[in-house]
């Protein structure tokens, strides 16, 4: 990895949503010994009490706040402008509406940073940015909008001009970059993120693993959930340490500052060879597609919550409502797009970052990662 590395003296970060995918990633990333820019003094924030699977001994403060509110992010954060010298965002507020999305969205970005820029001794010198690939797609999941989008060719390139439509991540980009007075910053674009939580908006792998679970338990054969394109045709995914690990070289790597970084695992994949990842680990029978079998995942899960609730219960898992931890609707949507999504990592190595994931070889670790936690069955 580049090692022009700034010399901090006190590093302490600031994740803005440490309960999700990457931030719990990025708080054991932080805490390991080796951690660039260490050691690093941790606070997390989320809007609700910490999980039971959360190791609470990776935080040195935990944050209960609503960033949306303006009065209360103000008062809880301001006092510690002094200390914070990092922020990494990786909050979440998500609508259908890409218009609801940019005002959300910033309004909790802003209000996070004027807390923390509020007093003439602050400490701020980098906050990190976590978008994604939507960047260069538009804003798919805006039902008004989602027909009108012609994304930009694969390999996506950070270097692309911004779609000429309201995108949330455009919005928090420039609102870091407004603030190129008082500190860095650097945008990182991930792919559909895989890691382990049970609080994050769009969890892809904990979305496969109930409906996996599922059809394992009421012998249901395991369909595959897209189309004929995304089934034959490469992706990339984004590992959630991975993203992590770039943002904490990013964050104090020089080279790095005020750029933007796709981070993707760095090979590709087909769904089909992922499909058959998933049949080993869940134990299900492996199912080719059949373009003439109409099939509607979400229309499928619809009614299956009591089974979730029953293997719950079985199992003596850490209580989830399968609506609230699953993305059946997005997930499928996704993966039934005629594209080739499939970002270059190109300019992140060109600047240093060398990091990879063996995507297959992934998964299954991440399974017995939400296993542990007691979020899904042994
Ligand atoms: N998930 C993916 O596969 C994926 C793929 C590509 C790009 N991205 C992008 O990555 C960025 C981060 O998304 P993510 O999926 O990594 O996040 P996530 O896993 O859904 O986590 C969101 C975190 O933010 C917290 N949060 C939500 N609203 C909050 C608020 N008002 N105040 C304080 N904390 C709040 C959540 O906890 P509480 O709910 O308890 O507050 C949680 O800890 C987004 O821009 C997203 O579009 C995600």
């Amino acid at each position: 990895m580049e090692q022009e590395i700034i010399n901090q003296k006190t590093s302490v970060a600031l994740i803005v949503g440490v309960t999700g995918m990457v931030g719990v990633a990025l708080a054991e990333a932080l805490k390991k010994a080796t951690a660039l820019g260490g050691p690093w003094t941790v606070y997390g924030v989320s809007r609700r009490t910490l999980p039971p699977w959360f190791p609470s001994s990776l935080l040195d403060k935990y944050i209960m706040l609503d960033t949306l509110n303006k009065e209360n992010t103000n008062k809880i954060l301001s006092p510690l402008s002094t200390q914070i010298t990092h922020v990494f965002w990786l909050a979440l507020s998500f609508h259908e509406s890409e218009e609801i999305n940019v005002s959300f969205n910033s309004t909790m970005l802003s209000n996070v940073l004027n807390a923390l820029t509020s007093t003439p001794n602050s400490k701020l010198c980098h906050v990190t940015l976590q978008t994604g690939t939507k960047q260069y797609m538009g804003p798919i999941n805006d039902s008004a909008l989602s027909s009108q989008l012609v994304p930009h060719d694969a390999p996506f390139k950070e270097e692309y001009p911004r779609l000429p439509f309201p995108n949330f991540y455009y919005a928090l980009e420039d609102i870091v970059t407004s603030y190129q007075q008082s500190f860095t910053c650097s945008i990182h674009r991930a792919s559909i993120i895989i890691g382990a939580s049970s609080r994050s908006y769009f969890n892809t792998l904990l979305s496969l693993s109930i409906y996996a679970l599922v059809c394992k338990r009421e012998k249901y054969p395991f369909r595959y959930v897209g189309n004929k394109y995304s089934w034959e045709h490469f992706w990339d995914l984004s590992d959630a340490t991975l993203l992590a690990e770039q943002q904490i070289w990013a964050s104090v790597t020089n080279k790095a500052k005020n750029q933007a970084f796709n981070c993707t695992n760095g090979d590709v994949f087909t769904w089909k060879t992922l499909w058959k990842v998933l049949c080993n680990v869940f134990d299900v029978e492996f199912v080719p597609f059949d373009e003439k079998e109409k099939f509607d995942l979400v229309d499928f899960m619809k009614n299956k919550g009591d089974v979730w609730d029953a293997i719950v219960e079985e199992n003596g898992l850490y209580k989830t409502k399968m609506e609230e931890v699953t993305c059946f609707g997005a997930l499928a949507f996704t993966l039934k797009l005629k594209i080739q999504h499939v970002c270059s990592m190109n300019k992140s190595r060109e600047f240093g970052f060398y990091g990879y994931a063996n995507t297959l070889a992934s998964i299954e670790p991440w399974v017995e990662r939400l296993r542990q936690m007691k979020i899904i069955p042994k």
